[in-house]
C-alpha cells in the first residue's frame, strides 16, 4: 500500500503553512518565467533581503529588467521581460520573492 494519507497530509499542511494566495500567484510566476535558468524560487528569494528585493521589484521590476537586459547569458529572457505580461507578473512576483527573502523569517522547513 502507498502511504496516501501521509501524502495527503502532507499537501494540506505545506499548501496551508507556506503558501496564501498572493505568494502563490508569485510562484506560479517564477516556476513558468525563471525556474528555467534560476532553479528554485525559494532558494533564490533567500539569496537577499527583503529590501534588497523591493529595490529590484520597484517600478515594475524595472532593476529586474536591467539586470537581464544587460547579460548576454539571459538573452533567452529578453521577449519575456519585454513583454506586458512581465508588468502584471511583476508584483505578484515581488510578493513571492518578499515572503522568502533571506530576513523574511519563512525559511522553508524541509528542503
Ligand atoms: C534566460 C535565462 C533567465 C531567465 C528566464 C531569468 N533569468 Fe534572472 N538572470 C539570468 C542571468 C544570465 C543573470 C545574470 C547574472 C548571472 O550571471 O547570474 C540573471 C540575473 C538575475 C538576478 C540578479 C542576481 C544577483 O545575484 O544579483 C536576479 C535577482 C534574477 N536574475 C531573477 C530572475 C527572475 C525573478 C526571473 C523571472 C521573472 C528571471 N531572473 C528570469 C538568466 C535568466
Amino acid at each position: 500500500m502507498i502511504k496516501v494519507g501521509t501524502l495527503i497530509s502532507f499537501l494540506i499542511i505545506s499548501t496551508i503553512s507556506s503558501l496564501n494566495a498572493a505568494t502563490y500567484k508569485g510562484q506560479k510566476v517564477y516556476v513558468e518565467s525563471c525556474k528555467g535558468c534560476h532553479g528554485g524560487g525559494q532558494e533564490l528569494a533567500a539569496s537577499k533581503n527583503i529590501r534588497t528585493w523591493e529595490k529590484i521589484m520597484d517600478r515594475k521590476g524595472e532593476k529586474l529588467v536591467d539586470i537581464h537586459f544587460t547579460s548576454k547569458k539571459a538573452e533567452a529572457s529578453w521577449n519575456y521581460f519585454n513583454d506586458r505580461k512581465f508588468v502584471k507578473d511583476s508584483k505578484h512576483l515581488e510578493d513571492f520573492l518578499v515572503e522568502y527573502a533571506k530576513d523574511s523569517g519563512n525559511v522553508p522547513a524541509c528542503n
